[in-house]
């Protein structure tokens, strides 16, 4: 069955890495027959959440006018749901979590979201950068009750292109095609 995928995209680097590992999932979801709604977060305009409860007296419409819009509408549809970042300072970037902190606005709507992957790279040698993220990224989908479909996370990676020829780039594609 064609489901709806939602992919946010924390990297700054658009040939980086990162991007790499979107794309091949991406490229598995959609030979897959999946419609997949790309969002490359660190290139929109997207606010902090200001916790100010706008969002609860306008049936999930934020007070901030900014990209988030069409990210929520898609999220109150999708099926699934991708975060993909680079590991900065042992998180995911700041751009992604600007972005994931946004979801408040949905809490009481709801999202239509069952299933969540992450995919990570990071610099380090082995993948304990990203345990802090794989952690947010649990506690995340055990609070919106969606179901952990899988987590991939890249290490040794530096430079943009070094990725490739890597089996996480296989893994990723046939993530996106059993997602
Ligand atoms: C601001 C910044 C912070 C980073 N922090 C970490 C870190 O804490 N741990 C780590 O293993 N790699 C860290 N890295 C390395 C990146 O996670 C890694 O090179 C990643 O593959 C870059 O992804 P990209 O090619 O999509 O930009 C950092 C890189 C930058 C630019």
């Amino acid at each position: 069955m064609s489901k709806r995928i939602v992919v946010l995209s924390g990297s700054p680097r658009n040939v980086g890495n990162t991007n790499r590992l979107t794309e091949a999932f991406i490229e598995g979801a959609k030979t897959a027959g999946h419609q997949v709604s790309l969002f490359k977060v660190a290139g929109l305009t997207i606010g902090g959440c200001r916790g100010c409860g706008y969002c609860f007296k306008h049936k999930g419409v934020c007070v901030q006018k900014d990209d988030m819009p069409p990210i929520l509408d898609g999220l109150c549809t999708a099926d699934a749901l991708a975060l993909t970042s680079p590991v900065y300072y042992f998180g995911v970037s700041a751009q992604l979590k600007l972005a994931v902190d946004r979801f408040f606005a949905l809490l009481e709507e709801g999202m239509a979201v069952k299933r969540t992957v992450l995919l990570m790279t990071c610099g380090d040698a082995t993948d304990a950068a990203a345990a802090p993220s794989i952690s947010m990224f649990r506690q995340l989908c055990a609070y919106q009750k969606w179901e952990e479909a899988g987590i991939i996370i890249a290490p040794r990676l530096h430079n943009p292109g070094e990725i490739d020829g890597r089996a996480e780039l296989e893994q990723a594609k046939k993530l996106g095609e059993n997602i």
